[in-house]
């Protein structure tokens, strides 16, 4: 299964001009503000982690808002756009080339989670179980099933969408701070911001 979604996920970005789509998903700003108003204290110890990260565009975003990240995802071709636009931006960030099947992170290591456009029921509410601190954040958007009526989608498979709620119902143990469904002008999405108790 991953040696598939490796192979698939570097063929798309072998053929990708690096710098493009380079702006910061627009939930991970608006959900940043949320914390950082809530957590002062953040200024003290700020490790995150973007799960499944991509050309790392968010990690870098949070990188330059004074986070020490780990951007972790199976493609060494997404991460080398990743490090192209870490270099082309001055910012810093530990790029690790793993499979979120087997990777674990150490226990209680990260103050914020983020997670864009990847879908896995299992691992993902595993890692951030384990990896996030008492009190960590997690921020998380992908595609709900109404994303499969947009005719401009290249999303097919139903079983990488969500259905009506199940983004909450996969972090029902976490304190709930927001969560919307939302139809944008080019995607339909659920957006989460969590907080481990
Ligand atoms: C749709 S892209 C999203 C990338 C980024 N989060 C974004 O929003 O642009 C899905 C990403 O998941 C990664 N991926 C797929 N399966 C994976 C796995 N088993 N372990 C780690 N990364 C994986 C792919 O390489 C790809 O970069």
């Amino acid at each position: 299964m991953s040696t598939t979604d490796r192979n698939r996920w570097n063929g798309k970005y072998a053929h990708r001009p690096a710098a493009t789509f380079v702006d910061a998903d627009e939930w991970l700003i608006e959900a940043h503000d949320t914390i950082t108003q809530n957590t002062p204290d953040l200024t003290v110890t700020r490790r995150a982690v973007d799960l499944a990260c991509g050309i790392g565009h968010n990690s870098v975003w949070l990188a330059q808002h004074g986070w020490d990240v780990d951007g972790v995802d199976i493609s060494i071709e997404g991460l080398g756009l990743a490090e192209q636009l870490a270099t082309k931006t001055d910012a810093v960030v530990n790029w690790v080339k793993a499979d979120l099947d087997n990777w674990r992170p150490d226990p209680d290591s990260y103050d914020l989670a983020v997670v864009f456009r990847f879908l896995d029921r299992v691992t993902v509410p595993q890692i951030v179980n384990t990896g996030l601190k008492p009190g960590g954040w997690l921020i998380y958007e992908t595609f709900a099933a109404s994303e499969l009526d947009r005719a401009d989608s290249h999303i097919r498979n139903p079983a990488f969408t969500l259905s009506t709620g199940e983004l909450r119902q996969l972090f029902d143990e976490f304190e709930i701070v927001a969560f919307r469904e939302e139809t944008l002008q080019d995607r339909s999405v659920q957006r989460l911001l969590a907080r481990r108790r």
